[in-house]
């Protein structure tokens, strides 16, 4: 398999010099750049909006994965996209018709991306992948960085894995919450590693490089 793709959250950047952070991070290898975007309902923390966005875009060598954890998505999306949001992922749990979303998405022109929350079923994102270009697994309670691993998310990953092959789907799987060097291996079916503390609380090459190693353990 190819090599995986990196997309560092700047949650944990240092929000005064996020021009310079964003810029050192493509520098060190990145891919992407997670931006976790927290409306203080869906989830209990109130992050960045649609102006930041607009910032970020303009010095951003790389693509803009923007996370949304807001209730109703859809009044923002077309904002987020014109903002500069290359890729724009919704939680299942945060709108009565995801399906509407991601259609809406894709038809503003961004890349559409579905996740959710960890007590929430697979199986309930399962039959909107056909719409979706991405879709998340969260392995921590979205909200905050820094939480710890929840192993018992891995096997989301495969379920999607199967069901993308099956389906001969065209869609990315991303993880986010608790990666190091550790978990991604954990996560090896996964395309894209989320990864804030862990790259922004060491040299960024390093830490990304080890995430773009991850595969399989050799003790399988
Ligand atoms: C949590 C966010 C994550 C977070 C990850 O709600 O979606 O993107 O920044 O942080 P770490 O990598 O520190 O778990
Ligand atoms: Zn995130």
């Amino acid at each position: 398999m190819s090599s995986k793709l990196v997309a560092p959250s700047i949650l944990s950047a240092d929000f005064a010099n996020l021009e310079r952070e964003i810029k050192a991070v493509a520098q060190a290898g990145a891919d992407w750049i997670h931006v976790d975007v927290m409306d203080g309902h869906f989830v209990p923390n109130i992050t960045i909006g649609i102006p930041v966005v607009k910032s970020l875009k303009k010095v951003s060598p790389l693509p803009l994965d923007v996370h949304l954890m807001i209730d109703d998505p859809e009044k923002y999306a077309e904002q987020f996209i014109k903002a500069g949001a290359d890729y724009l992922t919704i939680h299942v749990e945060s709108t009565k018709d995801p399906a509407a979303v991601l259609k809406s998405i894709r038809s503003f022109g961004a890349k559409a991306g579905i996740t959710l929350r960890p007590r929430t079923s697979v199986d309930k994102v399962l039959s909107l992948l056909p719409l979706c270009d991405l879709v998340l697994v969260m392995t921590v309670e979205p909200g905050f960085g820094g939480q710890s691993f929840m192993h018992d998310q891995v096997a989301k990953i495969a379920t999607l894995r199967r069901e993308i092959s099956n389906k001969n789907l065209n869609c990315l799987i991303e993880v986010d919450g608790g990666i190091n060097a550790e978990t991604a291996q954990i996560c090896h079916e996964a395309d894209v590693f989320v990864a804030g503390s862990y790259v922004f609380g060491q040299d960024y090459s390093k830490a990304i490089s080890a995430l773009k190693e991850a595969k399989l353990p050799s003790s399988k």
